[in-house]
């Protein structure tokens, strides 16, 4: 196993609720250290661009007016195997179909408002990086 990168996202929902910190308790419990981490309000082209895959579907303009309803906490986690480590901290995308103990169970309030964002791969969490910070923002 290899030390890589993912990159996070604390969704409205949960700056909403004041529960960022519980988040990242459970990020920092399954391992992962986050190297950097900034709350910011996105923009609906940043919104759109981000989510530029989903366009298609028929969820994505709910998606980004969900995504700018409020602010975010925009994140670089670092451990073993940074992706899956995080995609099972995280649980599945809906929360009623999520494992017991992870972000979206215990803290998620529905399939849309799911709590957090995690890259799928290595290489779109590089892409997902890059979208949001300059490498001087990032300190391992
Ligand atoms: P997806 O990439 O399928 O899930 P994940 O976040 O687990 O990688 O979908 C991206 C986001 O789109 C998802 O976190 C929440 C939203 N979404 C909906 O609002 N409705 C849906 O039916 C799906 C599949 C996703």
């Amino acid at each position: 196993m290899a030390i890589t990168r993912t990159f996070s996202i604390i969704k409205p929902d949960a700056t909403r609720r004041n529960i960022t910190g519980k988040v990242n308790a459970m990020i920092e419990a399954a391992g992962l250290r986050i190297v950097a981490q900034k709350r910011l309000q996105l923009t609906q082209a940043q919104a759109e661009g981000f989510y530029a895959v989903h366009r298609e579907r028929g969820f994505f303009g709910e998606l980004v007016q969900f995504m700018i309803s409020g602010p975010v906490v925009v994140q670089v986690l670092e451990g073993e195997d940074a992706v899956p480590a995080y995609r099972k901290v995280m649980g599945a995308t809906n929360p009623a179909n999520a494992d017991a103990g992870t972000i979206r169970k215990e803290l998620a309030e529905s399939i849309e408002a799911n709590t957090v964002h995690g890259s799928d791969s290595d290489e779109n969490a590089a892409i997902e990086i890059a979208y949001f910070f300059s490498q001087c923002e990032i300190v391992g």
